[in-house]
């Protein structure tokens, strides 16, 4: 399907999203947006996609909402529209998506990346919640997904200084799980979808649903609820199929049911 703001691409069983506002460093409007949760909608739906990379530009992953479309907004639009609340739609996607992030993720294309299951980053990719600049706070997740994902030391830092960390630091402070040279970060990235999307699918939404429930639950509750997801696994043909594979020294064929 044809995009304004994004391209999309199929790869086997990886959908790959790449967002394509050059010039606006992939500023996130309200176009863009709408375009990118429907291409994702899409592709959850889809029986022939197993994982989704997101990416951008070698410039920018995403330089943040777009500052010109929002900075005329009042406090009573912001409140009946619900300004950004939209943007959690990302998260109700079911199958794992990977951030490729090159270059610039400010603001809330940080919040978009961290949004995503995992994130690998580009050698020069650079990451910050700068909203303390213009007068405003991170709105989709910076102070919550970010703190949750490096510690308070180090999101207190990025939020209140509004200064950039580096991938380098990114990967030491555990926000990025990867880094890769720049111009092989998408190929790396897809690599890892591939994988992903080769073993079975409705196992894989099972182990995505589980670990984001961590950030939701107790510890017993977690526990409780993997157990379960875990004990259902056996429902499937898949777990017949990998666990007879391995007995008979053989490469499963999963077949998504
Ligand atoms: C709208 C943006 C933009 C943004 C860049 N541009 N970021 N437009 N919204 N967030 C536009 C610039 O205006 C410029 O357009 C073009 O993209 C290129 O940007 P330059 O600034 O010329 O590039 P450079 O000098 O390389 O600097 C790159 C940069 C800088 C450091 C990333 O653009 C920057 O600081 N951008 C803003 C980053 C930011 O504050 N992000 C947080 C936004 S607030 P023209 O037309 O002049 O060529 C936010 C709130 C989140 O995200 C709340 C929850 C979602």
């Amino acid at each position: 399907k044809e995009y304004e703001n994004i391209k999309t691409e199929r790869d086997g069983r990886v959908a790959i999203v790449t967002l394509n506002r050059p010039k606006a460093l992939n500023a996130l409007n309200a176009a863009l947006m709408k375009e990118l949760n429907e291409a994702l909608r899409e592709f959850d739906a889809d029986n022939e996609v197993g994982a989704i990379v997101l990416t951008g530009s070698e410039k920018a992953f995403a330089a943040g909402a777009d500052i010109k479309e929002m900075k005329d907004n009042n406090f009573v639009q912001n409140f009946k529209n619900n300004f950004l609340g939209g943007w959690a739609d990302i998260t109700t996607i079911r199958k794992p998506i990977i951030a490729a992030v090159n270059g610039f993720a400010l603001g809330g294309g940080c919040e978009v990346a961290m949004m995503c299951d995992i994130i690998y980053a580009g050698d020069k990719a650079k990451f910050g919640q700068p909203e303390i600049k213009l007068g405003t706070i991170p709105g989709a997740g910076g102070t919550q997904r970010l703190t949750q994902a490096v510690g308070k030391a180090k999101a207190m830092d990025l939020v209140l200084t509004g200064n950039m960390i580096s991938a380098e630091e990114a990967l030491q402070s555990g926000l990025v799980a990867k880094v890769f040279p720049a111009d092989q970060l998408v190929a790396e990235a897809v690599k890892s979808a591939k994988t992903i999307a080769s073993y079975s699918l409705p196992i894989v939404m099972m182990a995505k649903e589980a670990v984001n429930k961590s950030f939701e639950l107790t510890l017993s509750e977690g526990l409780h609820l993997e157990r379960r997801f875990f004990q259902a696994s056996f429902g499937t043909k898949d777990q017949k199929e990998g666990m007879a594979a391995f007995s008979e020294k053989r490469a499963p064929n999963f077949t998504h049911e």
